[in-house]
């Protein structure tokens, strides 16, 4: 063989050995929701979701299936990642749901293509405007606040006001935050550039950067070097922090709602959107549906102590315990529309 058959024999092993991982996973998957639950041919059918939400899924999902006969099968992987997926596939593809967990690859997704409209009075009505694309291709299921958070022996809440004044040379040294790579750092910014333009927010990041952060690339992470010592002060999402509690109710860390003055706390969703090419709409549809009700609200914030995107659902009272605050009412098909702006002005910053 010469080189560039070899390459492309290579190549193609590769890709078909990458189809087979997906392909026994997907699947793997499907039957293991379809063991537990009724087989296909007794029930209402199925519908196929591509969720980058991980976080107590099946018993949600197990419930619907309770109530309405429909089979859920699904498969997890990054927003992006997910994305790719079904861009690839085309109208072959077998995600009739696309789940992410940031406001700004729905934007993307939306804007590629990959989804389509829903009407849906439910969904309009239990969804509020600014958590959902105007042409409503993605809706907002759960509200995360990414906000301030603090170690109470080392920092008094008094010192803490905005992210922008974590620029403050006071805070050298002392902070943990996420790395420019992820979705929630960039939409964080995308915020600012919203509230502020990219020169004020630009100099927010290198007063970030001046002051030397923790990078790390897991919120629980940050808020365990927090509790340990390696930090007084971090910015991360609430549920984190939930988490913990629950599991040790004494984690020395506490909530601070940023910008409360100004803005409003950044809020990102976890939400989802019919695929272009869904090949079981009305399923697809009933699922949004009743995961934007009370019950489907409740079951799937709670499991992952975020709040519900529904503004009749009470929150989990271990995060209600965190109390009232002020949210940023910017629309979050916004954080889509500025992620790559986003993105060049944390590199030109020097925030890695
Ligand atoms: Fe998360």
């Amino acid at each position: 063989m010469n080189k560039t058959s070899k390459f492309i024999t290579m190549a193609f092993l590769i890709l078909a050995f990458a189809l087979g991982i997906f392909a026994s996973y997907f699947f793997r998957i499907g039957n293991e929701a379809t063991d537990s639950m009724a087989g296909p041919e007794e029930t209402k059918g199925i519908v196929n979701i591509y969720t980058a939400r991980h976080y107590g899924v099946e018993q949600v999902f197990a419930a619907f299936t309770e109530e309405t006969g429909i089979v859920v099968r699904f498969t997890t992987g990054s927003d992006a990642i997910l994305r790719e997926r079904i861009k690839a596939e085309g109208k072959f593809t077998p995600a009739d749901i696309y789940l992410a967990v940031d406001a700004g690859n729905l934007w993307l997704a939306a804007e590629e293509g990959l989804l389509s409209p829903v009407v849906s009075a439910a969904l309009t009505d239990n969804i509020p405007n600014n958590m959902r694309d105007p042409e409503n291709q993605w809706f907002g299921l759960t509200k995360r606040v990414r906000t301030i958070l603090y170690h109470p022996d080392r920092v008094n809440p008094e010192e803490l006001s905005t992210y922008e004044a974590l620029a403050d040379s006071k805070w050298q040294g002392r902070l943990a935050m996420r790395p420019a790579t992820h979705a929630y750092t960039q939409s964080l910014v995308a915020s600012m550039i919203a509230a502020h333009g990219e020169a004020r927010a630009k100099e927010v990041i290198q007063g970030w950067v001046a002051n030397q952060p923790t990078l790390i690339d897991s919120d629980t992470r940050i808020l365990e070097t927090l509790a340990a010592g390696g930090a007084d002060v971090a910015i991360t999402n609430h549920y984190y922090l939930g988490r913990l509690l629950e599991a040790n109710p004494a984690f020395p860390v506490r909530v601070f709602w940023a910008n409360q003055d100004e803005q409003g706390a950044h809020i990102n969703i976890s939400g989802g959107g019919i695929t272009a090419h869904s090949p079981n709409r009305e399923n697809a549809l009933r699922l949004l549906e009743w995961l934007s009700s009370p019950q489907g609200q409740k079951l799937f914030a709670d499991s992952n102590h975020e709040f519900p995107a529904n503004p009749a659902v009470l929150p989990h009272p271990i995060i209600a315990e965190f109390g009232n605050f002020v949210a940023d009412p910017i629309n979050m098909g916004e954080f889509g529309r500025l992620q790559a702006v986003a993105i060049k002005l944390l590199d030109e910053a020097g925030y890695r």
